[in-house]
């Protein structure tokens, strides 16, 4: 296999010494490959992208290894993971209000957000953030660069976001739900946007969505999360024509807009406080295929083919 961009082994983010609320998650993220996290709420998505990153909120804390393009980030200090940020991985978070200041103009921001990585003149960042808002389909983007954020509409922010995150032109982005806050007509121009941005970049992309309707749109492959583990993995299309986890199936079968022929089914119960995880597969009290040994030992993420499935009974 051609060495990953980024790679992320065992990865768990710890709460008060001993509780696991992200367990051993590990995958690989090719070059121009979109991978999709997907999982109900409360599932680890957002923790494992911030620990990623080296953000998360104090009292949380990381083990596990990530290395992007080979380089071991795990002992990076906090100065060397800025230099990290925003320009070897750029990030795209669900409400683009909270990525913006609101006091600043954006072209302040873009131009800010460049000069802080590479070494050019004012002039030529501010030409950058131009030329970058019009990559993103911003229109009269010369004009725009003096707009502040509540002067835009949410689908111009979000553009205005993608702009902020491709800026330095980074291998990886880290997109947590992009396109969740957008009306439906602008998400799907915003994903469509994302999709032809890291094409013609050759970027890579990790993207936090609970939507399989965009994942199926955007992603290569899909990893399914619960209760803070990766329990399922594989490429998009096999994964959603054939789901083998039942959560994976149950997951297809309660979206709203992936496959409207279906009736909506929605996951009975709800997921397991990662405080109070059940013996066993985390799933299994919800799972209507379980078996003895499910609620007793916990399946382990086992490679089968191009995919992973970690699961005592799955779907054949
Ligand atoms: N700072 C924190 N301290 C303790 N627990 C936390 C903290 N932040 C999040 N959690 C818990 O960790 C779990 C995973 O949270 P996370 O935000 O990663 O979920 P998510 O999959 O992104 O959900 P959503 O789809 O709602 O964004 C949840 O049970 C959440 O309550
Ligand atoms: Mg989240």
């Amino acid at each position: 296999m051609d060495e990953a961009v980024l790679d992320v082994d065992g990865l768990s983010v710890v709460h008060g010494g001993d509780t696991r609320i992200v367990q051993d998650v590990s995958f690989r993220l090719g070059r121009g490959e979109i991978l999709g996290l997907v999982g109900e709420s409360g599932s680890g998505k957002s923790l494992t992208a911030l620990s990623l990153m080296g953000l998360l909120p104090p009292g949380l804390s990381r083990t596990g290894t990530v290395r992007l393009r080979g380089e071991d980030l795990t002992g990076h200090s906090e100065k060397q993971m800025e230099r990290v940020r925003g320009a070897q991985i750029g990030m795209v978070f669900q409400d683009p209000m909270t990525g913006l200041n609101p006091v600043r103009r954006i072209g302040s921001v873009l131009v800010e957000t460049v000069r802080r990585h590479q070494d050019v003149s004012r002039a030529a960042a501010r030409e950058k953030a131009v030329e970058a808002l019009a990559a993103v389909g911003v229109p009269s983007p010369g004009d725009r660069v003096r707009a502040y954020p509540h002067q835009l509409s949410g689908g111009l922010r979000q553009r205005v976001m993608i702009a902020l995150a491709l800026i330095n032109e980074p291998s990886v982005i880290l997109a947590d739900e992009p396109t969740t806050a957008l009306d439906t007509t602008i998400q799907a121009q915003i994903t469509q946007l994302m999709r032809d941005q890291i094409q013609a970049r050759g970027a890579s992309m990790v993207l936090i969505t609970h939507d399989l309707g965009v994942a199926a749109e955007l992603c290569d492959r899909v990893a399914v999360m619960y209760s803070g583990g990766v329990v399922e993995e594989g490429p998009t299309r096999e994964l959603l024509r054939n789901p083998r986890h039942p959560y994976t199936a149950a997951l297809l079968a309660a979206a709203p807009n992936f496959d409207r022929s279906r009736t909506l089914a929605a996951i009975p119960g709800a997921p397991p406080s990662p405080f109070a995880r059940p013996d066993g597969c985390p799933f299994h009290p919800r799972c209507d295929r379980a078996q003895d040994a499910c609620s007793t030992k916990e399946p382990v993420l086992t490679v089968s083919g191009s995919a992973r499935l970690a699961c005592w009974n799955p779907h054949d």
